[in-house]
């Protein structure tokens, strides 16, 4: 991995108050000096931010903390949304984008996705852009054109410059919480084609810099396989994120991948 490697643990609608800010003590107790080559992102919910937050700050951690979500509006009437400015004040760094869970259950557009990720931008926060295919498209062997299709209107009305602002978690939606993994070498062929695509919408120095993740069913047992596949530059983890030994396990495999 050339680039700075990037973990994030995604929480998703997991954990109340309590438990979340216990879950972040737990893998901030485990934090040592190793973990500085490495970008660690918490994503809790949206009402634990604070109460992780706090525990990062408490502990003078590196730790960084994001948001799952984030609206595409400024403060107003707008009942239910969280602006950027709000979640900025939580000390986020970070906002996830375009989770297939958000695009399939909530039903969010490419449009709306696209929105978000300017209102990030605009914030100066570093937006997450999800992308991955569902089942039938991976197996009519259409992963790299619906997947770069994502990334194009993903990124619309982004400047050439600004896009390495963006780091893209491909998640092949089969290996969501399924127990279904990617293999490295398909992950990595699908890199490369996100690399390409940024590259024809950019530059040469923009696309060096880009970071891409992999996510899907990411495990202590697996992790090692997606480090070390080209042009994969960290995870976007899920359900082993919630457990503070396996997230520590795969921070940790990422460093002796080093
Ligand atoms: P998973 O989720 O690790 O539980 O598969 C990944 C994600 O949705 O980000």
């Amino acid at each position: 991995m050339a680039r700075r490697p990037l973990i994030a643990g995604n929480w998703k609608m997991n954990t109340t108050y309590a438990e979340a800010v216990s879950l972040a003590q737990k893998i901030v107790n485990e934090e040592t000096r190793a973990w500085d080559p490495v970008d660690v992102v918490l994503i809790p919910p949206f009402v634990s931010l604070r109460g992780v937050s706090n525990v990062i700050a408490f502990d003078d951690s590196r730790l960084l903390v994001g948001a799952q979500d984030v609206s595409p509006f400024d403060d107003g009437a707008v009942t239910g949304e969280i602006s950027v400015r709000m979640i900025t004040d939580l000390d986020c760094k970070y906002g996830l984008v375009g989770h297939s869970e958000r695009r399939g259950i909530i039903g969010e557009t490419d449009t709306l996705v696209n929105q978000k990720l300017h209102a990030l931008l605009a914030g100066g926060l570093t937006p997450i852009l999800c992308v991955g295919e569902p089942a039938d498209v991976h197996e009519a062997g259409e992963t790299i054109p619906y997947v770069t299709a994502q990334v194009r209107t993903g990124l619309e009305g982004v400047p050439a410059g600004r896009m390495d602002e963006v780091v893209i978690a491909y998640e092949p939606i089969w290996a969501i919480g399924t127990g279904a993994v990617a293999t490295p070498d398909h992950a990595a062929e699908v890199a490369r084609a996100i690399r390409g695509t940024v590259a024809e919408l950019s530059n040469e120095v923009v696309t060096e810099e880009l970071r891409i993740l992999y996510g899907g069913s990411v495990k202590p047992g697996n992790a090692t396989l997606f480090v070390e596949a080209e042009g994969i530059d960290g995870m976007l983890i899920g359900g082993a994120s919630l457990d503070a030994n396996a997230f520590v396990a795969i921070i940790d495999s990422v460093l002796e991948a080093q």
